[in-house]
């Protein structure tokens, strides 16, 4: 059985309070369940919300790593920098940093390695444009992007790995991809993922969707067969909205 995993990923949002009071806010509220609860913080929020979230149902991750261990990387932070403050997972290959900071498949790939080679959990993100949609290349794209992000993994290591299928023009707009759409880009990758690995690894990789989660079509993307949870922008930087993702 695949765990549920309903991530936030805040952006670049919240100052160190208004995190610490997220957490504080929605910690009493995430108990007893199945679901794996996780919020992924700008860098500055993650050793205080390490520390808020101590003994509570959140973990909390980062949205972005170095590949190298340590060096002359103004600007990055290391694998080890988060391990050394708790943090557990990590989010890699955001769309947003593909196209705004230069991320391509071959460092997303180098990221993934290391982040598993340390013990991070990473979220890999995969999807594809509105352009790409609509030409029919979805697939195509998506086959791309996750035999590049798994190149020289082992199938041990491939079902630590969390991917977020996140069609790029759903992400922010309020536009989701129907429920049954996406199920059936995220059956997809299940059939590239046993291409390279196995039944067995396909299986057992967890995949979520993200692109206007909300509160109000959780449910449903979560009751598809291959959709294990979601990765939500907007609707997770408020703790009520954040609580009812949580308990979909
Ligand atoms: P929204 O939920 O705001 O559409 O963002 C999705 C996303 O990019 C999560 O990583």
């Amino acid at each position: 059985m695949r765990k549920p995993i309903i991530a936030g990923n805040w952006k670049m949002h919240k100052t160190v309070a208004e995190g610490v009071a997220f957490i504080n806010a929605v910690k009493n509220e995430i108990v007893g369940t199945d679901v794996e609860a996780l919020v992924c913080a700008p860098f500055t929020l993650l050793p205080s919300l390490v520390e808020a979230a101590k003994g509570t149902g959140v973990k909390i991750g980062a949205q972005n790593m170095h590949f190298e261990d340590k060096g002359a990387f103004t600007g990055e932070v290391s694998a080890d920098m988060l391990l050394d403050i708790g943090v557990t997972h990590v989010i890699i290959g955001h769309s947003e940093r593909r196209q705004y900071f230069a991320e391509t498949d071959e460092t997303v790939n180098k990221k993934v390695i290391k982040a598993l080679a340390k013990g991070l959990v990473p979220i890999l993100c995969c999807g594809e444009t509105l352009e790409q949609r609509e030409a029919g290349e979805t697939k195509a794209l998506c086959k791309v992007q996750i035999e590049k992000a798994f190149e020289g993994i082992s199938a041990e290591d491939a079902t630590k790995v969390v991917v977020a299928y996140e069609p790029i023009w759903a992400i922010g707009t309020g536009k989701t991809a129907s429920s049954q759409d996406a199920n059936d880009v995220i059956s997809y990758i299940r059939e590239v993922l046993e291409g390279i690995y196995s039944d067995e690894v396909s299986e057992e990789v967890r995949i979520q969707y993200g692109g206007s989660v909300k509160p109000s079509n959780v449910e449903e993307i979560m009751n598809e067969s291959d959709i294990d949870g979601a990765l939500v922008g907007g609707a997770s930087l408020e703790p009520t909205d954040f609580v009812k993702l949580v308990n979909f």
